[in-house]
């Protein structure tokens, strides 16, 4: 059986892993994409799953461009991370298919009213779009199946001591998504951090003797250099696609139902979730939170999906 998805991002090294992992796996179709500000600007954000999508030889696949800017608020990118253009490292210089001409929300609307069953919506970027979705369009939830997104921790933060970048992003979108009475599932850095693309994962991407295995290197190590310049990390964790992989086989996260709740006031603390794991409040459950991850598992997945797009297509 398969799961028809559309993933909301803004690669981002890891959001282009997701973007991979989904085009690779058979249990997944992937509707379309959209794009949202974040790790960069929407340009280049969008350009850079146009880019990832070309070189997957999935370029038919529909890309829309969504909100430049957070709900409230100005974008702070992550240049730190993902560099000036949101995916330095490879050389990606190719041609793209055109971006769908409708804004996400657009895209969105339509692939969610024209699919034969619910869709699951994969966020791995700030949440504006989805938030914007919701609120836009409330009677399409009945065809909402479930959101997975990636963002938030039950620790600690990373843009903020307790807070991780893409809600810190859109403290405000994140609200209104954990509001929303849908059915969710929180990926947060407690899980993600345990997803390390060591030395070993690095060779095997250049193993692959293809350009796609080539790409996925660059960019890996691209990313392992800015996470030991930024977080003295031996290994860059790649965030985005753990939603995707728990999508594909739910079991390879294990989840707590409890209530989650986003700091939007805090003066320390904006955008930090706050997920009630020991339910010591009276607030009811309203995601899933995975709080650990089959970490082999969710390797052999990513492998096995680089490894069908690489062989696929000639581009990879
Ligand atoms: C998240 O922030 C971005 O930099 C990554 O792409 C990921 O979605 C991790 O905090
Ligand atoms: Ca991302």
């Amino acid at each position: 059986m398969t799961t028809s998805v559309i993933i909301d991002c803004d690669p981002g090294h890891d959001d282009a892993l997701a973007l991979l992992l989904a085009v690779g796996d058979p249990r997944v179709d992937l509707l379309g994409v959209t794009t949202v500000a974040g790790n960069q600007t929407l340009d280049k954000t969008t350009r850079n799953a146009q880019r990832i999508l070309a070189l997957a030889g999935a370029e038919k696949i529909p890309v829309a461009a969504g909100a430049d800017r957070p709900l409230v608020g100005d974008l702070t990118v992550a240049e730190d991370i993902h560099g000036a253009s949101g995916l330095d490292g490879p050389e990606l210089d190719l041609p793209v298919a055109d971006v769908a001409g409708v804004h996400a929300i657009e895209l969105m609307r339509r692939l969610i009213t024209d699919a034969a069953e619910p869709v699951t919506l994969i966020a791995t970027g700030p949440l504006t779009n989805v938030a914007l979705l919701l609120r836009t369009h409330p009677r399409l939830t009945r065809q909402i199946r479930h959101i997975v997104f990636m963002g938030g921790s039950t620790e600690r933060g990373n843009t903020t001591p307790y807070g991780e970048f893409n809600i810190v992003t859109d403290p405000e979108a994140a609200d209104i998504v954990l509001r929303s009475g849908l059915p969710l599932t929180m990926i947060g850095l407690n899980v993600t951090h345990q997803a390390l693309a060591t030395t070993e994962i690095i060779a095997e991407f250049q193993g692959m003797g293809t350009r796609l295995g080539s790409v996925c290197a660059e960019l890996m190590t691209f990313f392992a250099g800015a996470y030991r310049r930024n977080f003295g990390f031996g290994h860059p964790p790649v965030h985005d696609p753990v939603a995707v992989a728990a999508v594909i086989d739910p079991e390879i996260v294990r989840r707590e139902t409890v209530n989650v709740t986003v700091e939007l006031a805090g003066a320390y603390t904006r955008g930090a979730t706050v997920a009630d794991l020991h339910r010591r409040t009276k607030r009811e459950p309203n995601a899933d939170v995975a709080v650990s991850l089959d970490v082999d598992a969710f390797w052999r997945l990513l492998m096995a999906a680089v490894r069908t797009v690489s062989t696929a297509n000639t581009a990879g």
